[in-house]
């Protein structure tokens, strides 16, 4: 059973199937009406969401299948205090299929070790967004033919900014390109994303000046600030206006550019830079949801092989072929170590039953 938590679940020849299948998509969309016909996707969202949530939900339907959903965690035993891991097990038996967005890092991960399905990572806290990832890379390749050997600039939020974390490390295994990140000293990319960048190889410039930057472009990705999840939320009004595109900065832009934003958008897109033809967004969006139903195709046509058991205190149904290490934390009589993530946003600080996932150097749900 393959989850996607990651873009690096996938092989760059898979993505390249998966960008494939999205383009005949696009052309024969009536082809793949009954292609997931009987089969039902679980979209369960503890954080809020437009265009990641309904994308989903409408492509499994154009695709054929049935979808459940939450969207509203208080309306569900979530508010009873439910933890995740009964969530998931509970919704796993009912699904083919789950989509799990959640505010806490690694939550995707965790979802995995006690789902009977493929989970698929909507989205965990300000860590990684690997689907929204796929529709980039689609918009990219549709674009300009290919991402290899192009100039990126990723701008913005870089430390709490999920889309750019993905977008930046799924870039490190194309070949040739170069990799300008933006952002205010303070938003620069968290220190696991710097060192996962040098083991690759992948060269990057650190900068804080998008005019400086932009002439050399042939792809800008703006992001917004992710004020929601700011140490210190006093700090947005501050730092809400530092990048703005507008018209007359994009003059001295290459005329080729391709203007990227996972959206929603705040201040840092003027909305006079829509008319602009170098302006992709909002097709980047709509195109989102052939991205996910080519997505989507691809993981249920995988071998389901056996389910894993039932997770009980010895077994967690792991399978997403990552280690598990020796963490800190003692044994509670569950029949494995508690692990209790040293970083407050883990959802191994806040669901602290999990079994230890570290490599020796890093935690794995959240990778600090
Ligand atoms: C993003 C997200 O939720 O991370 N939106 C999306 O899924 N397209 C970006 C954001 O919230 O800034």
């Amino acid at each position: 059973m393959r989850h996607f938590i990651d873009f690096s679940d996938l092989s760059l020849a898979e993505w390249e199937g998966v960008y494939r299948r999205f383009e005949d998509i696009l052309a024969h969309p009536a082809d793949y009406r009954d292609v997931a016909r009987g089969q039902v996707m679980g979209s369960l969202f503890f954080e809020p969401s437009t265009r990641t949530n309904f994308s989903f939900q409408a492509a499994m339907q154009r695709l054929g299948g049935g979808v459940f959903s939450m969207s509203d965690p208080s309306a569900t035993s979530v508010s009873k205090g439910e933890t995740l891991s009964d969530t998931i097990v509970m919704c796993s038996g009912y699904a083919d299929l789950l989509i799990v967005r959640h505010p806490r890092e690694g939550a995707a991960m965790a979802s995995s070790l006690y789902s009977r399905v493929p989970v698929v990572n909507a989205g965990d806290g300000g860590h990684l967004h690997p689907t929204q990832t796929l529709i980039d890379l689609a918009a990219i390749t549709r674009r300009r033919g290919s991402v290899s050997g192009l100039h990126i600039g990723v701008c913005g939020d870089l430390k709490y900014g999920r889309t750019a974390h993905s977008l930046i490390r799924a870039l490190a295994s194309f070949p040739g390109l170069s990799l300008s990140l933006i952002s205010p000293r303070e938003l620069a990319i968290p220190e696991y994303l710097r060192m996962f960048l040098r083991a690759c190889g992948q060269a990057c410039m650190e900068t804080s000046s998008l005019e400086d930057t932009l002439p050399h472009l042939d792809v800008l990705y703006m992001t917004r600030i992710q004020h929601e999840r700011l140490a210190d939320p006093s700090a947005y009004d501050r730092l809400r206006g530092v990048y703005v595109l507008t018209t007359d900065k994009l003059s001295a832009a290459k005329r080729d550019l391709l203007i990227l934003h996972p959206l929603p958008r705040r201040e840092e897109i003027s909305v006079e830079v829509d008319r602009d033809p170098r302006a992709f967004y909002f097709e980047q969006a709509r195109l989102g949801m052939y991205v996910r139903m080519a997505l989507l195709t691809h993981l249920l046509e995988q071998p389901r092989g056996d389910l894993p058991p039932p997770p009980d205190s010895h077994n967690h149904g792991h399978n997403n072929g990552h280690s598990q290490g020796q963490g800190q934390g003692h044994s509670h009589g569950r029949g494995h170590p508690s692990f209790v993530c040293a970083n407050p946003r883990c959802i191994a600080a806040s669901e602290r039953y999990l079994p230890a996932l570290s490599d020796g150097k890093r935690c794995l749900y959240c990778d600090n």
